[in-house]
């Protein structure tokens, strides 16, 4: 089972993958790919000795050269993990019910276009929710709509921050994610 990752930003999610997945003889992580050739995330593939792949909007709208480089790569499963571009129907069709993403809230609620990082994370303190959390999911055609694989929560107390919800969050991300995306190869495929 080949993943790739698709990621904009620093890759904390990617290097946890990475390194979760590092030892196991059936899951390969392949690829890292990404919409910002600075990102955190290309390093950390490069350290791992992983294959990079740089895109733009335009490359990933058209989808052709990115289904060429996915089919090369033999990928099966591919993973968002805080990747900023929206994905093209193109793209879904062509990879049904094999892309899923990770959303650092508890959607339905605060998801949707803009609805990234640090804004979650502030729209979540200003609606004095007494609960966060991250829902992994497929993807579909609308942003954070596709069917729901699993969601876990975090309480908030009236003390949080944009920070010390970002924390809570990246703590759940570890802890959760990719051993999240090995239960759903091993169910489903
Ligand atoms: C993660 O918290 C992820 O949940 C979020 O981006 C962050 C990326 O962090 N994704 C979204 O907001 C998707 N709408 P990372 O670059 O350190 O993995």
């Amino acid at each position: 089972m080949n993943i790739a990752l698709f990621a904009s930003g620093t890759g904390s999610n990617v290097k946890n993958i990475i390194d979760f997945f590092k030892k196991n003889k059936t899951i390969n992580i392949v690829l890292v790919v990404s919409n910002n050739s600075s990102a955190g995330a290309l390093i950390h593939a490069k350290n791992n000795n992983i294959h990079q792949l740089v895109i733009d909007k335009e490359s990933l709208s058209d989808t052709k050269s990115v289904l060429e480089k996915l089919r090369e790569k033999n990928i099966e499963l591919v993973v968002l993990a805080g990747f900023l571009l929206k994905i093209p129907e193109k793209f879904i069709t062509n990879y049904k019910g094999k892309i899923i993403n990770l959303h650092p809230s508890l959607l339905p609620k605060f998801g949707g276009k803009g609805m990234y990082g640090n804004n979650v994370h502030k729209a979540v303190l200003e609606s004095n929710e007494t609960k966060t959390g991250i829902t992994i999911h497929y993807v579909n055609k609308n942003y954070d709509e596709g069917t729901i694989i699993k969601q876990y929560e975090t309480k908030l107390s009236k003390k949080e921050t944009i920070e010390s919800i970002a924390l809570k969050i990246k703590n759940l991300e570890k802890l959760y994610f990719p051993v999240t995306i090995e239960e759903l190869i091993l169910k489903s495929y």
